[in-house]
């Protein structure tokens, strides 16, 4: 079984940090969130895996892959125009066997869940096709399926449905068999103009098929707006309890909770409230951090109170207050008395939602 990751789009919603760089690379504790969907299928054994990408950021992430070594074999394929989720897995056909199963996850999307036991339900259940929901509270903003308990079998799917259909969500979680490439040849635009994967799946209910659902009883976040980005990195943390600080040099300071600090990384006269994740070669002094906040690699923090947020690599904050926020990579910021819900790139600040 192959996997198919989709990691191309436009990312609008992240604007204008995603104008340039690819939402996929931006980091949650540390970590692409790209890297964790790799990470979910090496754990099902599955290492040759396609990634679907665009021409403005594909080339940052093909080199941010490569240069991981991951123990898997890549095939980038370039989606010329951000067409829909269906299109996006046309793209895969020739990389997918004839005859063969694949697995697609969508590149922004973080999930607790094996994917082991769905490839399991897969084979068993001889689905043609299987999404993987959770329940939610805005049903609106995503593709809806409704299903029967008893069975599992998929009944109806509406993707951003109008009308209320289901409270059970797509998460970006999708088992194929080769003849979804049919389906998806058949489809229409639908009215925001994308050839939706949603759309191929329905068509296969319609004809009769086999298509199965599971349900997520964990986490599950898509991180393409700030407020999912901010809550995955909360999530996160949470789940990933056994920090260890041995190798960081912390100098009178109060660390509590669970907190990471890299090796290589200088904490002095702070008050480290976990849980936090503190990157390699970071230098924090005089300042207070957390809970729920993570900063990358290579970052200068001085005087700074920072709460549920996130700063990306190679970041010099001084004397600045940061709340429930995103901060870009090579940001400089000084005497900002609070930055609060916002986006921080370069010298601006970017109000995006
Ligand atoms: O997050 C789950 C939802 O993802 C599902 O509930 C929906 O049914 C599904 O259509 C999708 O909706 P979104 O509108 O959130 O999809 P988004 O545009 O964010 O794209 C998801 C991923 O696919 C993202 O990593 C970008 C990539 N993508 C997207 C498009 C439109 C591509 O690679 N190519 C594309 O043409």
């Amino acid at each position: 079984m192959k996997g198919v990751i989709l990691s191309g789009g436009k990312g609008t919603r992240l604007a204008p940090v995603t104008l340039d760089y690819p939402k996929q690379l931006l980091p949650v504790m540390g970590k692409p969130i790209l890297f964790y969907t790799i990470e979910y299928l090496l754990e099902a054994g599955i290492n040759e895996i396609c990634i679907i990408v665009s021409p403005e950021t594909g080339s940052l992430i093909e080199s941010a892959v490569k240069k991981k070594n991951f123990p898997a074999s890549f095939e980038f394929v370039y989606q010329a125009e951000p067409l829909g989720l269906a299109h996006a897995v046309g793209m895969s056909k020739g990389f997918i066997d004839e005859g063969d199963d694949f697995v697609v996850l969508l590149g922004d999307n973080l999930f607790d869940k094996k994917l082991k036991s769905l490839i399991t339900t897969f084979k068993e259940t001889d689905a043609s096709s299987l999404v993987l929901l959770k329940e939610v509270d805005r049903p609106y903003a995503f593709g809806v399926v409704q299903f029967d308990s008893e069975t599992g079998k998929a009944q109806k799917l509406v993707e951003k449905p109008k009308t209320f259909v289901s409270k059970y969500a797509i998460v970006g979680v999708y088992l194929f068999k080769y003849e979804i490439f049919n389906a998806i040849a058949n489809l229409n635009p639908s009215a925001r103009g994308e050839l939706e994967i949603t759309d191929a799946i329905a068509a296969q209910v319609d004809l009769g098929q086999n298509v199965q659902t599971s349900i997520l009883d964990s986490f599950w976040y898509d991180t393409g707006t700030l407020p999912g980005l901010i809550t995955s990195n909360t999530r996160l943390l949470i789940a990933n309890k056994n920090f260890d600080n041995r190798g960081a040099d912390v100098r009178d300071s109060y660390i509590l909770g669970d907190v990471f600090i890299a090796e290589g990384s200088i904490v002095q006269n702070c008050n480290i409230m976990g849980p936090v994740y503190i990157g390699p070669n970071t230098v924090i002094k005089n300042s207070t951090i957390g809970p729920f906040t993570s900063i990358s690699e290579n970052t200068i923090l001085e005087d700074v109170e920072i709460q549920q947020s996130l700063i990306m690599q190679n970041c010099h904050l001084e004397k600045t207050k940061i709340v429930s926020s995103f901060v870009y990579k090579d940001t400089k910021v000084k005497d900002h008395a609070l930055v609060l819900d916002e986006i921080f790139k370069g010298n601006n600040l970017c109000k995006t939602y």
